[in-house]
């Protein structure tokens, strides 16, 4: 029997539609950097990029940047780090490598639903375990427990986490790590997040906690370079070597750009993330001064990380219609929870620059006073 196939309905959504709004919050990233402003930050000669020839690169990424992603993680070398195209192709060949029909996949949710989606294309089960909003968004140990079972050849983790901005406490670190190990399943944590918490305290790599992590990051979200596509997996080498297989036929090596500006980007690692914190210590205030207006219409908890608000709208079961509603009529892109696989929930993403961001929340307000019977904002002074 064939499988229906399940289709990445996140990522459908912004790929159809964020370039064709005038206002758009539905990115987790902060406003990109321009390869300008990238040169200047690392006072990189723009002839040196000039002079770049568009041959293939080494396939699992040059030398130099493999040792540079090593250095951001203890007792790491080269030989345990493959470049992929964005985080997004090392999630797939890992799946690709490590899920066969029948297995069985935990994943914990919310989250960016590739890991989950694939998992289920390739035959697998997965189980969820929930981070939960009543437990400041930890998930209770019973859950994981019961998520992780003895027949369980996967656990996926995202780590500061997508849509809540959350970052697990080390009690759930530890409950995770120790149910892995019991069974003896690969833990794979999607890290892409980390270097991008609003305290400036780097979350702490998974990386080194037991023997079948593997970690996936990239420069998409916390350096701001979406665009340029870098990606990596940091995982036992003899792993590392089954994924560059799987890399082989899907893009073969980064472009020679690509990999020249990670290699700039992660010689001036801390200045590009300064630039990261100072745009979400900016626009958080201005979005929570947005959200507190409507403290009675919309739940959420601050964000940890990362460039987006996970806001709870308990009125408003309906969040796909009104993501919809107020693209057409009011030219905005927002993520609706189903994105997430949680209904009642919509994602704002707060990494614009600070002046769109204002208009776009001035769109998203006027959007939702327009639908009274969705919520009680029409009664709350403008
Ligand atoms: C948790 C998470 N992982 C991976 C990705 C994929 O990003 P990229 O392929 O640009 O690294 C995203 C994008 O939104 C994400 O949120």
């Amino acid at each position: 029997m064939t499988r229906k196939f399940i289709p990445f309905e996140l990522e459908r959504w912004q790929s159809r539609w964020e370039h064709r709004v005038r206002y758009n919050i539905s990115e987790s990233g902060v406003h990109p950097l321009s390869v300008g402003e990238l040169l200047a930050i690392g006072s990189v000669d723009p002839d040196e990029l000039h002079s770049i020839r568009f041959g293939y690169t080494q396939g699992n990424g040059s030398d130099e940047l493999r040792d540079a992603i090593a250095a951001l993680y203890p007792d790491c070398r080269r030989e345990n780090v493959i470049t992929t195209t964005g985080s997004s192709e090392a999630t797939f060949i890992i799946s690709w490598a490590l899920i066969e029909p029948g297995d069985e996949v935990a994943v914990l949710t919310p989250t960016y639903l590739q890991a989950w989606g694939l998992a289920q294309n390739l035959g697998a089960s997965v189980r969820t375990f929930d981070l939960e909003f009543e437990n400041s968004w930890e998930p209770s140990r019973e859950s994981v427990e019961t998520a992780i079972s003895a027949d369980t050849k996967l656990v996926v983790v995202t780590n500061p986490n997508n849509p809540t901005g959350h970052i697990l406490s080390e009690e759930t670190r530890n409950v995770i790590l120790e149910c892995a190990q019991k069974t003896k399943a690969w833990l794979l944590v999607d890290e892409v997040y980390q270097g991008a918490e609003l305290n400036g305290e780097t979350t702490q790599s998974f990386w080194g906690s037991y023997e079948r992590v593997i970690v996936t990051s990239g420069l998409s979200k916390a350096y701001g370079l979406p665009g340029l596509r870098i990606g990596w997996v940091v995982a036992q080498p003899e792993l590392i070597e089954q994924l560059w297989a799987r890399h082989d036929y899907t893009v073969i090596c980064p472009t020679p750009t690509s990999d020249f500006l990670a290699q700039v980007t992660l010689a001036n690692r801390s200045a590009v993330l300064s630039r990261t914190r100072e745009i979400l210590n900016t626009n958080l205030p201005i979005l929570e001064q947005w959200l507190n207006k409507f403290s009675t219409d919309l739940e959420w908890l601050p964000p940890q990380a990362g460039a987006i608000c996970w806001v709870r709208h308990p009125g408003n079961p309906q969040t796909p219609e009104l993501a919809e509603f107020l693209r057409t009529e009011h030219n905005l892109l927002i993520v609706p929870g189903e994105h997430f696989g949680k209904p009642g929930f919509m994602r704002l993403g707060y990494g614009n620059e600070s002046g769109e961001l204002r208009a776009a929340l001035a769109a998203l307000e006027a959007g939702l006073r327009e639908r009274a019977d969705w919520s009680s904002f029409v009664q709350v002074a403008p």
